[in-house]
């Protein structure tokens, strides 16, 4: 248990918090979501006690012990491996550091042998003898072999040096645990081993993350930073989404009786435990759920662009051949004789961490590079868009962002392209905007403006939830659920390829694999798993 009493917390004139009074307890995941910049590491740092709020208090519960998940990534880069996992219970290893001393002793004397004994108690009563193979277990689950256990922090990739900090984190069972971004920088595998620890664990986890995924899969319970106030809500991030946007869509309906609106949300709240998978976590949420209180529901400040792809016509059955495709970049073989047909309803996600295959696929198909070899020929009712991964040369511009919409526009007038740059959340004057200055987040905007105002039915997307904040992936994400046209695409989130994709193509250095399926299938698939080793 972890508790909130009355924080504030002010950086000179800017409060970040306001009298935030929250209890976090054990048996629950509570995913912490808010705007960029709102506070959600500050916050998890005034919880550790590394920083000290302008009022209010943190309290635990007694004898618990809190462990965080630490970001400095060369902080122990002069430790051993082992011993950097051991010491994330720092009481547990002083008492191995000051046992070590005691039995190094030449001579050894009475009261020596009263402290080892001491010592030894603490140590047994903290299960001190599991420690090295636990803190072994834990690396060999994060792939970090036994070889690297006794090496020098300094020695481990970068990559490594991720995963042994969480491993410090997560060893010795602490009581409340701390995780921000934890997925960041983490392979797949982990990200799923990680998924399974957490839903494991059974004490207090609170976790600050942006995908949506892994949130929906661990979370008991979503907080949401907002207004410089934190809001529970009980489920994951899907639930704190759909009913969020219910919300709104009620307070516009202004004239419907409370009565109504009470009744619609408890039959949502119902339809949704109705479905939750049958998991120690949904049991929780279940329970949870059905003690919700109506009244903390409110509409969120968040902003949602309004993502919507219209093809101007239906597509045909001809929709894309690529025959034998090569190219080579660099004196590299990025491309090697790769042939598919796509078909009228494909939604293909290209995944696997062979990216510049994809992308140079990308870009030979939206006429931007030759191949060297082979040919592909679009079916003649097709018309496509494509979203770059680079998108820096087309931004290499003085143009305001209306001016550099314009060639695109369906109607060619000014007041139009603003309404359009309006539900892509570019407000009044922001359309006067030049391009070249724009934040990486906001020329993703434009671009996707762009592939919507050329009403294409086919798009192929090269990453296009970079940069973007969590509420402009969903929106993209539902855009293209609804879209009917073909779309090809690459994307590192999770639940964006699982909800679009109805086909997977994995590009490998030693071929590819090309499968009719759901993401999550494929990476359940054993056969899936083979065809891949032997293509590794
Ligand atoms: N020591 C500080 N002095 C002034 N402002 C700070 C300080 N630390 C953080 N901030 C500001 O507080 C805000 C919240 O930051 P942060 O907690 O990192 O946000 P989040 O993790 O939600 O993206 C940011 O605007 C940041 O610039
Ligand atoms: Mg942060």
């Amino acid at each position: 248990m972890i508790q909130a009493t009355n924080i504030s917390l002010r950086f000179g004139k800017k409060a970040l918090f306001e009298e935030v009074n929250i209890k976090f307890t054990e048996g629950n995941c509570y995913g912490i979501i808010g705007a960029n910049g709102a506070g959600k590491s500050t916050f998890l740092k005034i919880l550790s006690g590394e920083l000290d709020p302008t009022t209010g208090e943190i309290s635990m519960g007694a004898n618990e012990r809190l462990s965080v998940l630490e970001q400095d990534h060369f902080k122990y880069d002069d430790q051993i491996v082992l011993d950097t996992v051991i010491a994330g219970n720092q009481r547990l290893y002083d008492i191995m550091k000051e046992k070590d001393i005691i039995y190094a002793k030449e001579d050894f004397t009475e009261e020596d042998g009263i402290r080892a004994s001491e010592l030894e108690a603490d140590f047994a009563a903290m299960n001190g003898w599991e420690a090295e193979s636990d803190a072994a277990s834990l690396l060999n689950a994060l792939s970090i072999d036994n070889s690297e256990h006794e090496k020098v922090m300094s020695e481990l990739p970068d990559t490594d040096k991720v995963k042994v900090l969480l491993a410090r984190a997560l060893f010795g069972n602490p009581d409340i645990l701390l995780l921000d971004e934890p997925t960041n920088h983490l392979d797949l595998d982990s990200i799923r081993w990680l998924e399974d620890f957490l839903i494991d664990f059974e004490n207090t986890i609170i976790v600050v993350s942006h995908d949506r995924y892994f949130l929906n899969k661990v979370c008991t319970h979503t907080v949401d930073l907002d207004y410089g106030k934190m809001q529970i809500y009980a489920g994951n991030y899907d639930f704190w989404y759909e009913s969020s946007q219910l919300m709104i869509k009620q307070m516009k309906e202004a004239n419907k009786k409370k009565e109504e609106k009470i009744k619609e949300l408890q039959e949502f709240i119902q339809r949704f435990s109705a479905n939750a998978s049958k998991s120690k976590q949904a049991t929780s949420r279940k329970r949870a759920l059905e003690k919700i209180e109506l009244d903390t529901l409110r509409p969120s400040s968040r902003k949602y662009p309004y993502v919507d792809f219209k093809p101007d016509r239906e597509i045909g059955n001809e929709v894309l051949t690529v025959t034998d495709l090569s190219k080579t970049i660099d004196g590299e073989k990025v491309l090697d004789h790769v042939s598919f047909t796509v078909g009228h309803d494909d939604k293909i996600a290209f995944v696997g961490s062979y990216g510049i295959a994809a992308t140079t696929l990308f870009q030979i198909l939206s006429g931007e590079m030759e191949p060297d070899e082979g040919d592909y020929k679009w079916g003649i009712t097709t018309s496509n868009s494509y979203f770059p991964k680079d998108n820096t040369k087309y931004f290499d511009s003085n143009d305001t962002i209306v001016d550099w919409l314009m060639p695109f526009s369906p109607e060619k007038d000014a007041t139009f392209v603003r309404g359009f740059l309006g539900r892509m959340l570019f407000k009044g004057e922001d359309g006067l905007k030049k391009v070249n200055v724009l934040s990486g987040g906001e020329k993703v905007r434009v671009m996707l403006s762009k592939m919507m105002m050329l009403g294409s039915n086919v798009l192929l997307l090269d990453e296009p939830t970079n940069h973007l904040d969590m509420e402009s992936i969903t929106s993209v994400n539902n855009g293209l659920i609804k879209f009917p046209g073909v779309v090809l695409f690459t994307s590192q989130d999770h639940q964006f390829i699982q909800t679009i994709a109805n086909r997977i193509i994995e590009f490998t250095p030693n071929g590819m694999i090309d499968k009719v399926t759901t993401y999550d299938e494929y990476l359940d698939s054993d056969e899936m798993a083979r065809k891949r080793q032997a293509l590794n």
